[in-house]
């Protein structure tokens, strides 16, 4: 998608350099800055203090991490111990381990002198595949907007919640996706935009990718959707996801459940938009999902531009006070009218999964 008219992926890889490029999201939406990734090391701690964030994005970086640790030591200790770090760098999204997992399997077997080429063949796959699953995501949830606009004829109001927008894929994003082809499409949309405390992912991704691509949207506080809804404000939610199960419960951003049930309680649509990199098939109980817990300073710090126009971060609670950080929650399928994948649109549910994957 475009930044300033031009055409960006959210990672690559530079032959020339021989480094992986990512954009720095950590300095975005104040700072455009392109950032080398030489090492294992260097993807790892990119995903932990996410200049790289988001499901799809940190299973892309971390396949790329594999072949950082090749180019670094073509060593197999090295690199399974490099897979291990990188799996362990989140814990929430699954789409670490799925493509950390993916690349091993690809590389089990391969001669020494062939791992790097063979590395690098299938992290470049990933992300071409992802491309391709986040344009049908589009495809096949631009159908439910087409729908809701041919009974409302008017602006459609869609919710979302932290991002999931390109930035958090490689390109198209999972729940921006729907919406980038309803634009394009001729669709008018705007976007209600959570500001999404305490990293606010909305208000500084969100927002800034939907204004590049010149998407009427409006940044609310993340209390202001329950209100928007009552009001008849809102005519669909979507929102990604990082861990969705095979019961077809969803994992997502911190405050995801909560819009959820204000949909339910005003009759709005709740979709949630995911590849299906992100389904976890294995675990059965919401509540065995590892939810990250992030630094209280997130909280307790914010950053933005002074006056002078420089970046600053401040301190906006007493220094005494204890604040907690939990990342993500859960919001049952039962709240969840449908999911939006690459394959097509379906029940929230295993059977709803299960056939459309033909599991
Ligand atoms: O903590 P983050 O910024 O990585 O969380 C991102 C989200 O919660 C997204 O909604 C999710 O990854 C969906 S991916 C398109």
């Amino acid at each position: 998608m475009k930044i300033e008219g031009k055409e960006y992926r959210t990672i690559w890889f530079d032959d020339k350099s021989q480094t992986v490029k990512i954009i720095d999201q950590t300095k975005l939406p104040h700072q455009f800055i392109i950032k080398d990734l030489k090492t294992a090391k260097d993807a790892i701690t990119a995903i932990k203090v996410m200049e790289v964030r988001g499901a799809p994005l940190i299973g892309a970086t971390a396949a790329y991490g594999i072949v950082l640790a090749i180019m670094e030591k073509n060593d197999l200790n090295f690199i399974k111990k490099s897979s291990e770090e990188l799996i362990q760098s989140r814990p929430t999204a699954i789409n670490l381990k799925w493509a950390v997992d993916r690349m091993m399997k690809k590389l089990s077997g391969v001669n020494n002198n062939e791992l790097l080429k063979a590395a690098l063949n299938e992290a470049n796959a990933i992300c071409e595949e992802d491309i391709k699953f986040c344009e049908n995501i589009g495809l096949n949830g631009l159908k439910i907007i087409q729908e809701i606009y041919s009974k409302k004829k008017d602006t459609i109001n869609i919710l979302t919640h932290c991002n999931a927008g390109w930035l958090a894929t490689i390109n198209w994003g999972t729940a921006t996706s729907p919406i980038y082809h309803a634009h394009k499409n001729g669709i008018p949309v705007h976007v209600w935009v959570d500001e999404t405390r305490p990293r606010n992912q909305g208000a500084n991704l969100t927002s800034y990718e939907l204004s590049e691509e010149e998407i009427p949207n409006t940044i609310i506080a993340d209390n202001t959707g329950g209100i928007l809804m009552q009001r008849g404000e809102v005519d669909m939610c979507i929102v990604g996801t990082d861990r969705t199960l095979a019961t077809g419960d969803v994992c997502n951003k911190i405050g995801t459940y909560l819009k959820a049930l204000a949909a339910k309680d005003n009759n709005v649509p709740f979709y949630v938009a995911l590849p299906s990199s992100t389904i976890d098939w294995d675990i059965e109980n919401y509540k065995d999902i590892p939810i990250e817990e992030r630094n209280s300073e997130e909280l307790s710090h914010i950053e933005g531009l002074d006056e002078s126009g420089n970046v600053k971060k401040i301190q906006i609670y007493p220094k005494k006070s204890k604040s907690m950080n939990l990342a993500f929650d859960v919001t049952p399928a039962k709240y969840v009218t449908r999911l939006i994948t690459e394959k097509g649109i379906c029940e929230a549910s295993s059977n709803g999964l299960k056939n459309l994957f033909n599991k």
